[in-house]
């Protein structure tokens, strides 16, 4: 962008900052964003997190309103925790494919072939599959999940890659469904080559939505959080990065003078980027677009969602 542009953005950021602040407060509000939210979003955030401690925000948090940025079923798990508030989306069109890959049809009727199967969904799902499910989990919990199950035999969905890595961690027998995300499951096994090559004192560090063989060549396998937290307390300064590229803000605002290079420019997740500043002060203004889950189906969801709350 020409100077003149990138000031006119930050003018208009600028105010959109203030109208948001007084917004706030008016409505008694809290802005909780995932980590690959855009940058202007995660500025103004009152919590950033992964899907596990924002959905453990959503269900403590005393605000009325709850301005969820992250894509759908993070919204929908906020209201599912938190019924009687008010839970907002920046744009109800962000979605998440790997979450539209099950179904509650589907998962029924796997279950039927399984009768003796736990189910365990990840929490990239919509809430009327987590009303079929046993105990939810993410990214940062699958593994103690998967364990703590009192099943021999759990029927995992929707992400095939993270349940390879899951079944690499337990004795349970994994029935894996055939989902996974698009951005992660991008990275291969040249861009990781390509980028030791060109960074070759770089600790690779990747996300376990990635392809097993990818996961095999890191240095570090993690949930977002756990990646935070590894590239933040690691006595090293260089780190090629395997997850989507929201993630460099909090891993620059932990530790400025450590060099980080994701892995692949395809590491971003278009439906996380569908939200801006603008949408996000819009919807506080209108109290649009808000989230719906029918009582019924809420009622049976929340039990996964609190059963994976109590996991320890
Ligand atoms: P975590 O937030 O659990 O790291 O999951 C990553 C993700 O893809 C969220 O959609
Ligand atoms: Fe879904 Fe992947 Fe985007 Fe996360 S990063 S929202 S799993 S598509």
């Amino acid at each position: 962008m020409e100077a003149l542009a990138l000031e006119r953005k930050a003018e208009q950021n600028r105010e959109l900052r203030e109208r948001l602040m007084q917004l706030k407060k008016e409505r008694n509000a809290i802005i909780l964003a995932h980590y690959y939210q855009r940058d202007e979003i995660q500025e103004v955030a009152d919590f950033r997190g992964d899907s596990f401690l924002l959905a453990q925000k959503a269900a403590s948090t005393d605000a009325d309103v709850i301005v969820f940025c992250g894509v759908h079923f993070m919204g929908e798990s906020a209201k599912i925790l938190a019924p009687h508030k008010t839970v907002l989306v920046p744009d109800e069109r962000a979605g998440c494919p790997m979450a539209d890959m099950v179904n509650p049809i589907g998962l029924r009727e796997l279950k039927a072939k399984h009768p003796n199967a736990k189910v365990v969904t990840y929490i990239n799902s919509s809430a009327d599959v987590k009303a079929e499910t046993d105990i939810c989990c993410t990214s940062a919990n699958a593994v103690k999940v998967v364990n703590s199950v009192d099943a021999d035999e759990v029927i995992w969905c929707p992400d095939k890659n993270l349940g390879h890595y899951v079944s690499q961690h337990t004795d349970k027998k994994m029935i894996i469904w055939e989902g996974y995300c698009n951005t992660h499951d991008m990275l291969t096994i040249k861009d990781v080559e390509e980028m030791r090559a060109k960074y070759p004192n770089a600790q690779f560090v990747v996300h376990p939505e990635c392809r097993p063989e990818v996961v095999e060549m890191a240095d570090f396998v993690g949930s977002t959080t756990g990646i935070l937290k590894y590239c933040r307390e690691s006595s090293h300064d260089e780190f090629i990065v395997g997850t989507e590229d929201g993630t460099g803000y909090q891993l620059r605002l932990d530790s400025p003078d450590k060099k980080f290079h994701f892995a692949s420019k395809f590491l971003v997740c278009p439906n996380m980027k569908v939200n801006n500043l603008k949408k996000v002060v819009k919807a506080l203004e209108t109290m649009k677009p808000e989230i719906y889950v029918p009582q019924d189906v809420a009622d049976k969801a929340r039990l996964s969602l609190e059963r994976m709350l109590l996991v320890k």
